[in-house]
């Protein structure tokens, strides 16, 4: 019902800022970090495990039938799921670099329908449910109006997990436009910085469900344009992601092969 999906918009939020004040006291701290790598280019440090535990102790207290899925400890999908990752942007976060983000996802009958992320170390909230809007530290925010791929500005994300030369590609392709491209290193922010018009576009061949479950949200209640990331195994295996301006969607689904 409404309500109930209210309750969990609320719950996720005060979770969302209380996991950012146990990430944060992390970050402030880096010998304790125990920093190990899980694979190539793949970081993992103790606040990613203790922030997946408290909020995975917190939303099964609170909301028993759900189930939650998490970047650490898997978990299984159901109708009512929460998607999250505790620190996205963990190389980022190892190294001192303030780009990262908590991400706190709900979807209901495989439908993105609650996005949270917080990013404490640059004091910022985001809070969005589908058909509600979306809010960056209470203000409503939306996507930019660039319709010019030549002024247009897309982050394109990366990981080890596909052959370089797909990325080679579609980077290659972009500059080929007239885009301008960056790599900020939390596919989640990247997201949001979508919805808040700070870029124009997010880009990647292959990422997780943990990364983008809330970020779809936040883009699609600012009016942005969003690719059908949950389609086939996107929550187990994960998929491409595109999300950008609704003007540049065409351009940049030629551009990235992403629809
Ligand atoms: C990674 C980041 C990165 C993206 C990768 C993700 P993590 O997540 O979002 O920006 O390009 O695909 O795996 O490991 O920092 O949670």
């Amino acid at each position: 019902t409404p309500a109930e999906l209210m309750l969990r918009r609320y719950a996720a939020q005060g979770l969302a800022a209380e996991a950012g004040r146990i990430a944060l006291d992390y970050f402030g701290r880096k010998e304790s970090l125990g920093v190990t790598m899980k694979g190539a280019q793949d970081w993992l440090t103790v606040a990613d495990g203790t922030v997946e535990d408290f909020l995975r102790a917190r939303l099964s207290e609170l909301f028993p039938g759900d189930t939650v899925i998490g970047e650490e400890g898997g978990g299984e999908a159901s109708d009512a799921v929460w998607i999250l990752d505790p620190i996205d942007g963990t190389a980022n976060f190892a190294r001192g670099d303030r780009n990262w983000c908590i991400s706190i996802g709900f979807l209901l009958n495989r439908e993105p329908t609650i996005g949270i992320v917080a990013a404490p170390s640059l004091g910022e909230l985001y809070v969005a449910q589908r058909g509600q809007g979306v809010t960056l530290n209470g203000q409503k925010i939306a996507v930019s109006d660039t319709d010019d791929i030549r002024r247009a500005s897309l982050e394109l994300g990366w990981s080890p997990r596909l052959p370089s030369q797909r990325y080679l590609d579609v980077m290659s392709r972009a500059y080929a436009a007239g885009c301008s491209i960056k790599r900020a290193g939390s596919g989640t922010l990247g997201l949001c910085n979508v919805a808040n018009g700070r870029t124009d576009g997010y880009a990647e061949l292959h990422i997780n469900a943990w990364d983008v479950a809330a970020g779809m949200v936040i883009v699609g209640e600012a009016g942005g344009w969003v690719s059908d990331f949950f389609a086939g195994d996107g929550i187990s295996k994960g998929n491409p992601i595109l999300c950008c301006t609704p003007a540049l969607a065409s351009q940049l689904n030629d551009i990235t092969g992403i629809s």
